[in-house]
């Protein structure tokens, strides 16, 4: 069976994983930096930078390890080649050239985003294209209509802050700590969801696009009015994001045209109340909802290797990208 190294380092969670084209996750390590980011309030991308310089190498050898492998029975290896920081992008890159060098392997240079969007594959077999993606975490709000390997769609993307990040920055608001998500999520259950009056902005805009701007600014005028129990405000903003995700996600929909399921992704998906609105969302159309388990939808190696699988089989294990193939800050999909 074939096996190809996957590495992740684009934002704060340094990973890597070996992966089978029979979905076999033969081993993964996942190294989060949120300790060395917290008391900045965010990811600082040369703190970032530098622990993944630190860790990544050690981490390979690890994981190699853990599934009593060596670099000679590795097919492939791909590494994210961007979008995101762009030091922690050329640090993983550059350790995937060097074993694909050493190795006499190919090299996958693989789109973060591309990773995310075909996770849910590797995840259940019988998800089939096209699908509408949900991929909400820390730095991405995009629906995708995921058509094939290699052709996806966006119709939608955040014109301000990301889903995740107006979560990190109420918690901030809020004084829960970082990373802000659960935490905010875990105050909204003691919350009255219709407490306080916050925007949704864009609700039934004919723009398919996402806003989290006024409504993070919104929670910061509510909380220094000081009228509002921080669990009200917390179950409140909560609620207005996802009326929010709904109404887009409903207009995406209808765009779309037929799709096989709902699906979602990211760090978001890992939120209950996110989750529930988006399944009966999927119910009302009479449509499949999938969301992976957890440590697939945040960031991973996982999803690198799967990607670097899909693109593999489709080119017949013939491809190769270029040893010379720069990071990316920005690449749409
Ligand atoms: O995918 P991810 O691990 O990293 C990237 O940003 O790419 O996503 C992290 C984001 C953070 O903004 C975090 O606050 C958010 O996902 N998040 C949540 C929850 N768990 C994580 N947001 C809301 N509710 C949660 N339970
Ligand atoms: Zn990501």
């Amino acid at each position: 069976m074939r096996l190809v190294l996957g590495i992740e380092s684009s934002c704060d969670e340094t990973a890597a994983a070996l992966v089978t084209p029979d979905r076999v996750i033969v081993a993964q390590r996942i190294a989060s930096q949120d300790d060395a980011h917290r008391p900045y309030g965010g990811v600082v991308p040369e703190i970032a930078a530098r622990a993944h310089a630190e860790r990544l190498t050690p981490l390979i050898a690890a994981t190699l390890a853990d599934a009593g492998k060596t670099l000679a029975d590795v097919d492939a290896i791909a590494a994210t080649a961007g979008p995101g920081l762009i030091g922690g992008v050329m640090v993983g890159l550059v350790t995937a050239k060097a074993l694909a060098m050493a190795g006499g392997k190919p090299l996958l240079a693989i789109n973060h985003l591309e990773g995310h969007a075909l996770s849910p594959r590797l995840a259940d077999p019988t998800l089939a294209f096209p699908y509408l993606l949900l991929l909400a975490s820390g730095g991405h709000c995009q629906l995708l209509l995921v058509e094939g390997v290699g052709q996806y769609r966006r119709l939608a993307t955040t014109i301000d802050d990301a889903l995740g990040e107006a979560f990190d920055k109420t918690a901030k608001i809020l004084a829960l700590g970082f990373p802000g998500g659960p935490a905010v999520e875990r105050l909204a259950r003691e919350g009255n969801p219709r407490a306080v009056p916050l925007p949704r902005p864009l609700l039934g805009s004919a723009e398919p696009h996402f806003s989290f701007a006024g409504l993070k600014s919104a929670v910061l005028r509510a909380k220094e009015a000081a009228i509002h129990a921080d669990a009200d405000l917390a179950a409140s903003f909560q609620q207005a994001a996802i009326d929010c995700v709904i109404d887009r996600t409903r207009r995406a929909l209808a765009a779309a045209g037929e799709v096989t399921a709902l699906v979602v992704a990211g760090g978001v998906a890992a939120n209950q109340s996110v989750r529930a609105a988006l399944e009966s969302l999927a119910a009302q159309h009479a449509l499949r909802f999938v969301a992976p388990p957890q440590v697939l939808c945040t960031d991973n190696a996982a999803m690198i290797a799967w990607a670097g699988i899909e693109r593999m089989e489709q080119s017949g294990w013939t491809l190769s990208d270029p040893l010379d193939f720069a990071a990316r800050p920005r690449w749409p999909l």
